[in-house]
């Protein structure tokens, strides 16, 4: 089992070889990089280039590790034993009837090997990747309801994603295989660019790749946009039929590019960009 990329995914030559240790060494790879760069994508292609089904779980603030495991359903067998019947008895008899499973409980029994995403675990509280330390080291938990040990059949590939909002605690992060992602050089995101977008005329990806870098490059930015908002960018371009004209002044200097909502996401940000755009006519 290998990955090396996919058609609708670049993979760096380092992150591919991050995915290929996570998988030698059967530990969960932990991806951080910013907002945009690829990391949710990047379990969902793994999983369709090695042929193995994903399960996703988003976690939320108020996400429970034990949600993940499973989840006893009081309630409903409750109302069942209330309002009965001769089916409902029978069905309230049985505990394992309202036990909810969760994704960890579905990717341990599944009858081969799954790959499963932990999308943005920073979101979750403190307690969160501690509560999990033990059912990702040694793959199984103890349902108390039943009174079983749900082990894993096949080890599932395991992927987290962090934004980096919270700092994940040490026994948590000794389990894991590490690898951020950089943000993509310009070869690289011209690659990117080209597998979304592969009849892009050339002087206008390269216009607005140049527009793109600098904005990045504007020191003081709050939020620097990235890969995704320049494909946003990048259609809206295309879908407006901006001429190349409006994207560069006479003296190749910055001009606010057309559509920058795109790219800039706060005020200040857009106001930053334009005092250094009208600083940049006066020096003129
Ligand atoms: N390496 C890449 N190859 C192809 N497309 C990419 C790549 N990186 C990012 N993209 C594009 O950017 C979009 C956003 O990617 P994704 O949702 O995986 O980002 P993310 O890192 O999970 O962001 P967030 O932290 O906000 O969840 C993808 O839908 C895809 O269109
Ligand atoms: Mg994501």
């Amino acid at each position: 089992m290998k990955f090396q990329g996919s058609q609708n995914y670049v993979a760096t030559q380092d992150l591919m070889l991050a995915v290929n240790a996570a998988i030698t060494l059967q530990r969960p790879l932990l991806v951080k990089g910013e907002p945009g760069t690829g990391k949710t994508m990047l379990a969902e292609e793994v999983a369709l280039a090695l042929d193995m089904p994903l399960l996703q779980w988003h976690i939320k603030s108020t996400t429970k590790a034990q949600q993940g495991l499973y989840e006893y359903d009081a309630v409903s067998r409750l109302r069942d034993s209330q309002l009965g019947g001769v089916d409902g008895n029978a069905r309230v008899q049985d505990i394992r009837n309202y036990i909810v499973q969760g994704v960890l409980w579905q990717a341990f029994t599944a009858d081969r090997p799954v790959a499963l995403l932990i999308d943005e675990i920073d979101k979750a509280d403190i307690e969160f990747p501690n509560d999990l330390l033990r059912e990702i080291d040694r793959m199984e938990f103890y349902c108390y309801e039943t009174r079983e040990l749900i082990k894993a059949k096949h080890r599932p590939l395991v992927f987290i994603t962090s934004n980096n909002e919270k700092e994940l605690p040490d026994a948590f992060l000794r389990r894991c295989f590490f690898h951020f992602i950089k943000f993509p050089e310009p070869d690289t995101m011209r690659r990117i660019v080209d597998v979304h977008f592969p009849t892009l005329k050339a002087d206008l990806l390269a216009l607005a790749m140049k527009t793109f870098y600098d904005v990045r490059s504007l020191p003081g930015l709050k939020k620097k946009p990235s890969t995704s908002e320049l494909l946003d960018w990048l259609k809206l371009l295309v879908a407006e039929d901006i001429p190349l004209e409006a994207l560069q002044s006479a003296d190749n200097k910055v001009a606010v590019p057309p559509l920058v909502g795109a790219l800039l996401k706060n005020e200040q940000d857009v106001s930053l960009f334009e005092k250094l755009v009208m600083m940049n006519q006066r020096n003129r």
